[in-house]
């Protein structure tokens, strides 16, 4: 692939934001590397990293699954081979949890023995020394709770990693794994990373109160829903050719939503606003996110540079509290009884008025 300038509409990510329940600042926008090795090739990553370092971008999110490894493998000859002024700023992430090794039963999971491995692993495609933020990938229901703690407690203690945080939890497993940790004196997680954007907003019910409780920051994942608040699907058309949902099987994200006639509202009121504004509907729907509560970087995955600048125009981007609201209201997911209605009664304890229409507010 020849490399070409890149002609960027943002100057520099003007953003910072605390990174969770830690003293450290990131990006408000992350470089998610999940298409690194996969649909994006080496030059292709370095070129999304180090324009992403020359606006000011400091998060890069990567897995020790992605694309077998060599994710973390490309981030790491990058960092090798730029000079400390630009690297000496980045914060990497990355994960462990999932299988590294299918015929090995050990290669899976948050044990002692398992996350031992994986970040050993993880050090070495980096070539670093310290991981600044470590994040168990997801639940593991085998392994006792105390066991990844205190792996994750020891390995800050012993300068492998910084912070910790989660990934995929549900709200008890955030609120059980900072309680426990608090309980024990043992270091806390500092973020969860869950998915969240316009089409998948269930994470406001119990999760986010959850991470708002306990102080975690969110780093959400799939922003743009895998490309589908892009406005580059249509209705009742099959995927375009050459994109992450057409390839992506009958019980894919991309058939399940389009069913929905919800979908169609959300990317149209998206649409909308981006024509208004003269931006990218992607730019939009990336600063919905962003602007969400408890939010602390939002993370952009893309497969090619012209995806990449697109989604960093929406660094600065703010939109208005109108905005917002007409993104909620389409977006709005229908719930009843626990987290609709009476969940307003959590919120007060407003007697006057008793149980008639005003209580709660
Ligand atoms: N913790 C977890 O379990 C977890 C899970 C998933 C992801 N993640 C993290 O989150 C990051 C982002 O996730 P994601 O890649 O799913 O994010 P996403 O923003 O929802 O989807 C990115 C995909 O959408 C398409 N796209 C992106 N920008 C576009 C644009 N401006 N115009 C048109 N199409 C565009 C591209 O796919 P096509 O061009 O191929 O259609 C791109 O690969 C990952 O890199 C990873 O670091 C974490």
């Amino acid at each position: 692939m020849e490399l070409q300038a890149i002609q960027t509409p943002w100057e520099s990510i003007v953003e910072y934001r605390k990174l969770g329940g830690s003293g450290c600042s990131v990006s408000a926008l992350a470089l998610g590397t999940m298409t690194f090795g996969r649909e994006t090739d080496e030059e292709g990553s370095h070129a999304q990293l180090d324009a992403f370092a020359a606006a000011g971008g400091t998060l890069i999110d990567t897995a020790d699954v992605y694309s077998g490894g060599v994710s973390e493998t490309i981030v790491g000859k990058w960092l090798a081979s730029r000079p400390g002024e630009v690297t000496d700023k980045i914060v990497i992430a990355t994960k462990g949890r999932f299988p590294t090794d299918t015929t090995d039963p050990n290669a899976v999971g948050l044990s002692r023995r398992h996350l031992d491995q994986a970040l050993t692993a993880s050090l070495r495609r980096l070539g670093i020394e310290t991981i600044d933020l470590y994040q168990v990938h997801a639940w593991d229901p085998i392994t006792p709770l105390a066991e990844t703690l205190e792996f994750l407690d020891g390995a800050v203690r012993t300068g492998k990693i910084r912070y910790y945080g989660l990934s995929n939890f549900l709200g008890w497993q955030v609120q059980k794994a900072v309680d426990l940790a608090e309980a024990r004196g043992l270091v806390k997680p500092v973020t969860l990373q869950p998915q969240y954007n316009l089409l998948s907003r269930e994470i406001e019910w119990e999760i986010v109160p959850a991470c708002e409780s306990t102080g975690l920051g969110l780093l959400p994942w799939s922003p743009l829903a895998g490309g589908m608040l892009t406005g580059k699907y249509q209705r009742d058309a099959e995927a375009p050719a050459d994109t992450r949902l057409s390839n992506a099987g009958t019980s894919s994200f991309f058939v399940q939503r389009s069913a929905a006639q919800r979908t169609w509202d959300v990317i149209e009121t998206v649409r909308t606003i981006a024509t208004e504004r003269e931006i990218s509907a992607a730019q939009v729907a990336l600063a919905w996110v962003k602007g969400r509560t408890q939010v602390t970087s939002v993370i952009i995955g893309a497969r090619t540079q012209e995806q990449f600048a697109d989604n960093m125009a929406a660094a600065d981007l703010v939109l208005t509290e109108k905005e917002m609201e007409r993104l909620n209201t389409a977006s709005e997911v229908p719930v009843d009884y626990p987290y609709g209605g009476m969940a307003l009664l959590q919120r007060s304890r407003q007697i006057e008025g008793g149980w008639g229409p005003g209580w709660g507010r």
